[in-house]
């Protein structure tokens, strides 16, 4: 009788055990039709500055990536040319991944090269892998090459908002109507809030713009690059304004995008740190971007890529004008000035409490692609006059 129990209750037992690997058992395991919906990935937001009181941003500038393994590398020494691919690029971003350990990777347009590769998709996948892999939070722009395989810049926007672990938007959500036609595709800003566990946990310190400055146009009659209108500029004046009305300390920000605004132009003349080597190739309009940045007050600098050869920053208006300096291996470069990556890193100060408080201190640095990841160019771009 006692061992007649003990079966039916063994084998209760059991279904129940079945029963729960069911449930716990991810779709995609069990459904061999390929029916379940693929979930994206997304990191844990919003983005929040560290323990520390850090947030690091990687920079990739130009990545021009190809078909991975097969796509040459140009402009690199004749001793470096065997064996050079695209993988090179991927191996670089993997090693500043590991050397840095950002908190955010900002892909600043040009992140495929449209005329070497056979489908966007695989492309961008290829391009952005690292920092999936590394299940790290990572936006992207468009520069003025990647529409030019299989996907409109409409389309790349959408595809790369729905990759794993992006932070990026096709276009701001819920615009008032007034802002519903704005131009260009990946305009949206990110907030980085307080450190888990300080007061500002629940408040934005620091405000990421990005923007879409286009491909190209004719103006005139004559061809020149895109620029970023008067619509994103709209757009842009009301979520700073809205930003900093309801942050309870200043909160600086940062603005992201591809084409250089032609004030760039004039660095020529005044103190850069890093390296003028090309002529900037901006557009021919000025929408007045800087003007517009400068009349809004929280953004200390802006970071561009476009022209690999320019890796400086100087300073203009109160605005530090920075770019990227050339990433990938299979964009234009110089052989034997080796492939580049920024950092941007904000910190936090303390209070009179000691608890972290607003940004402090916003500093940024570049890296070189060599054995040792050479640190160069280490420049203080902002300091809270509090
Ligand atoms: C590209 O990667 C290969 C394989 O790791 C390496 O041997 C080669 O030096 C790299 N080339 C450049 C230019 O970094
Ligand atoms: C962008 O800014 C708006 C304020 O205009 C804010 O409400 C929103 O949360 C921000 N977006 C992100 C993704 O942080
Ligand atoms: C932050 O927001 C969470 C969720 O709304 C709330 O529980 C918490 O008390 C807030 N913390 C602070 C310091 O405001």
């Amino acid at each position: 009788m006692e061992d007649w129990w003990r079966v039916v209750f063994f084998l209760l037992f059991i279904l129940g055990c079945l029963r729960l690997l069911e449930t716990l058992l991810p779709g995609e395991l069990t459904a061999g039709d390929g029916a379940v919906p693929r979930v994206k990935r997304s990191p844990e937001l919003p983005l929040r500055f560290r323990y520390d009181g850090s947030f690091k941003i990687l920079q990739v500038a130009d990545l021009h990536y190809g078909m991975g393994g097969t796509t040459r590398c140009r402009d690199v020494l004749p001793s470096q040319f065997a064996g050079c691919t695209d993988l090179n690029s991927t191996r670089f971003l993997q090693r500043m991944i590991h050397a840095e350990k950002p908190d955010l990777i900002v892909f600043s347009g040009d992140n495929i090269f449209g005329s070497s590769t056979r489908d966007a998709a695989e492309s961008l996948f290829g391009a952005f892998r690292p920092a999936m892999v590394a299940k790290l939070p990572w936006a992207a722009i468009l520069g003025n090459h990647d529409q030019e395989s299989t996907m409109t810049r409409a389309e790349l926007m959408a595809f790369i908002s729905l990759m794993d672990y992006s932070v990026a938007q096709v276009n701001p959500h819920s615009l008032p109507n007034e802002l519903s036609r704005i131009d260009g595709f990946g305009n949206y800003n990110l907030t980085v809030h307080g450190a888990a566990g300080s007061p500002l946990v629940n408040s934005s310190l620091l405000n990421l713009y990005l923007l879409d400055s286009g491909d190209r146009a004719v103006v005139g009659g004559r061809r020149t690059y895109g620029w970023i209108k008067e619509s994103q500029l709209h757009w842009l004046r009301a979520v700073s304004e809205e930003l900093q009305g309801s942050s309870p300390v200043p909160a600086p920000a940062l603005a992201f995008f591809h084409i250089p605004i032609p004030e760039v132009r004039e660095l020529w003349f005044r103190k850069i740190l890093g390296q003028y080597q090309e002529a900037v190739a901006c557009s021919s309009v000025n929408s007045g971007v800087l003007k517009t940045l400068a009349s809004m007050g929280d953004v200390k600098a802006v970071f561009a890529g476009h022209d690999h050869l320019n890796d400086f920053c100087g300073e203009i208006g109160g605005v530090m004008l920075c770019y990227g300096g050339g990433f990938g291996y299979h964009g234009y470069g110089k052989a034997g000035w080796p492939r580049r990556a920024r950092m941007i890193q904000s910190e936090l100060r303390k209070d009179g409490g000691g608890s972290w408080a607003g940004v402090g201190r916003i500093r940024t640095w570049k890296r070189l692609d060599d054995e040792a990841l050479t640190k160069i160019e280490e420049l203080v771009i902002w300091e809270s006059p509090t």
